[in-house]
């Protein structure tokens, strides 16, 4: 597999990523109040002067409708702030232009036939496809950049992870689940060449003194992902698919040959790329527990959820008709075999807030 991309769901049907996001919602709804203080705080809104037209991006947005929680979160945040810190009888309202981001077969049509009425939003959009790893804005034209649950998706699989002939291949793996060494080094080798090419980006996309915003899933310092139920979930979907290898409706030779280009860094590993790029001052950086109840993560809610964001890829390798199959193995075997989640770790919700630095390094 060379470089791809492998979008959501699309459609607004029951297997899509608009009703199949509650998960990320809920880790985004986790973060959102620490985030209002710390855009509080930091923001300088004199960036903007003269100009009165705000600028935000979301990065990997989807479809929707998490990206226009998080947008219009942003917006009342600045506007609250530009109120309090502005003469009101003086006050020269703020405009919003908000620009969405994501791979150009993301279902952006399904994104913009979704947005809120025209009545009720506050800002101008704008669909901006292209990879996130690369330039997708001009310079300096971005003062609040977001992103939140996309990094984990690497621009491409690691190198060898399906040679059969490599140290590094991920054998019957579909993830990388940390058992097999030389394969975790390849994820983590292509995460931080990605995370570097994103935040160098970004960097520049952002105006000095921007803040760049950043939430996703991580594992906890020092725990390998077979570890945790995410991993758990994800061999046992490897399992089932040997299943559907020994029915004959897949090959054992194409499971070897199938990895996703999904790696989920430990905490330090994120922070660390972000320290050694060096553009961005961190605010604030931390990790909380995923919010959602565990009596919420019911076998379908875990089907379905893992559905929504898999089955692009697994269509894609394993051909039509797999997708329905697999999934309905996999609930079968997760009530099967409930998941303990007293037994399993559990991965964590990481948020910062990154101020672009300017020239002089402030
Ligand atoms: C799990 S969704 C997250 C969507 C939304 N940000 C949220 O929090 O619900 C991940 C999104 O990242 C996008 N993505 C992954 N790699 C990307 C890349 N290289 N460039 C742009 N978008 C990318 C995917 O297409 C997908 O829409």
């Amino acid at each position: 597999m060379s470089s791809h991309s492998y979008p959501m769901n699309s459609g607004d049907d029951q297997h899509s990523y608009v009703h199949n996001s509650s998960y990320q919602k809920s880790g985004i709804n986790g973060a959102e109040e620490k985030i209002r203080k710390w855009i509080l705080e930091t923001l300088n809104l004199k960036l903007n002067s003269g100009l009165n037209t705000f600028k935000i991006a979301d990065f990997g947005c989807s479809v929707g409708p998490n990206t226009f929680q998080v947008v219009q979160g942003i917006i009342d945040t600045v506007k609250y702030k530009h109120l309090k810190e502005n003469n009101e009888t003086s006050l020269v309202p703020l405009e919003f232009q908000v620009f969405f981001n994501d791979q150009p077969n993301n279902d952006f049509n399904t994104l913009f036939r979704t947005l809120p009425p025209s009545s009720k939003r506050e800002y101008f959009s704008v669909g901006v496809p292209g990879s996130f790893y690369g330039r997708v804005l001009p310079r300096n034209s971005i003062h609040i950049g977001h992103t939140s649950y996309t990094t984990h998706w690497l621009s491409k699989l690691p190198e060898n992870v399906c040679d059969k002939k490599s140290p590094a291949w991920n054998k019957i793996y579909i993830l990388c689940n940390d058992l097999i060494e030389e394969v975790s080094k390849a994820y983590k080798v292509q995460f931080i060449k990605d995370m570097g090419v994103f935040l160098e980006a970004r960097a520049e996309e952002l105006v000095p003194g921007g803040l760049m915003i950043v939430l996703g899933q991580c594992l906890p310092d020092g725990v390998p992902m077979y570890e945790t139920w995410q991993g758990h979930v994800a061999d046992t979907l490897g399992d089932c698919l040997m299943d559907m290898a020994k029915s004959g409706i897949t090959s054992e030779e194409k499971i070897e040959l199938f990895s996703i280009p999904l790696y989920f860094p430990q905490f330090s590993e994120v922070k660390g790329e972000i320290e050694q790029n060096g553009s961005f001052m961190i605010e604030i950086m931390e990790t909380i527990g995923h919010p959602m109840e565990v009596k919420a993560l019911t076998n379908d809610f875990l089907t379905s959820t893992y559905r929504a964001f898999l089955s692009t890829l697994i269509e894609e390798h394993f051909g039509d008709g797999v997708v329905d199959e697999l999934f309905d193995r996999l609930a079968k075997k997760l009530s099967k075999h409930p998941i303990d989640f007293e037994m399993w770790k559990t991965q964590v919700v990481y948020y910062g807030v990154l101020k672009r630095k300017s020239i002089w390094g402030e």
